[in-house]
């Protein structure tokens, strides 16, 4: 463990609920292995799993005007589940919090809930952590860590997204407008 990740697992243990630190530290796990299956850098993938949902207990309004102050796009989408900026602000809020701190990583925190068009290997690690850390049970979780290693970072990142797009169709949830965009980005590239 090294002093910048002993920093942050101080600081987030102050600010979020038992719940979610459990969960961040499985998710920086996850990541950690996910990274040494496919030859990226583990301290990076196991500090963005660990921060990656510094913002996730903040308020709807308190979201909104994080994103407002520090000028991050805020769409209707947005206002409809302000919920989905915890991944944006969270970026910027760790940025105040840790100095200096890995501009990757703190890209793959803004990337953690609906992705982004261009998805470097952490951003991918840390997403598909975050869908598979032990903690979670939903129907294909199995199939996907069946899968790490097994196939290249790009499809595990396809297959857990398309995992999480049925999902909330499933469930008859919003879909945010990027969700659609990555989506259409993925299969295109995909495809190719
Ligand atoms: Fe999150
Ligand atoms: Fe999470």
């Amino acid at each position: 463990v090294t002093s910048r990740e002993a920093e942050a697992h101080d600081l987030l243990r102050a600010r979020v609920g038992a719940d979610t630190l459990g969960h961040c530290e499985r998710v920086a796990e996850t990541a950690a292995r996910i990274a040494a299956s496919y030859g990226v850098g583990v301290a990076r993938a196991r500090l963005a799993g660990l921060l990656h949902d510094w913002s996730k207990e903040e308020m709807a309004v308190e979201l909104v005007s994080t994103a407002r102050r520090h000028n991050l796009p805020v769409t209707d989408a947005d206002l409809a589940v302000p919920y989905l900026l915890h991944a944006p602000v969270g970026a910027v809020e760790v940025r105040d919090a840790l100095p200096g701190i890995d501009e990757a990583v703190l890209r793959a925190i803004a990337a953690h809930t609906c992705g982004a068009r261009e998805m470097s290997e952490l951003d991918m690690v840390v997403y598909v952590a975050d869908a598979i850390e032990p903690g979670r049970t939903h129907d294909a979780v199995k199939a996907l860590r069946g899968a790490v290693g097994s196939v290249p970072l790009r499809e595990l990142f396809a297959r857990t997204y398309s995992a999480s797009f049925r999902h909330l169709l499933d469930k008859r949830r919003c879909v945010h407008p990027v969700t659609t965009d990555v989506w259409n980005a993925l299969v295109a590239e995909v495809k190719r």
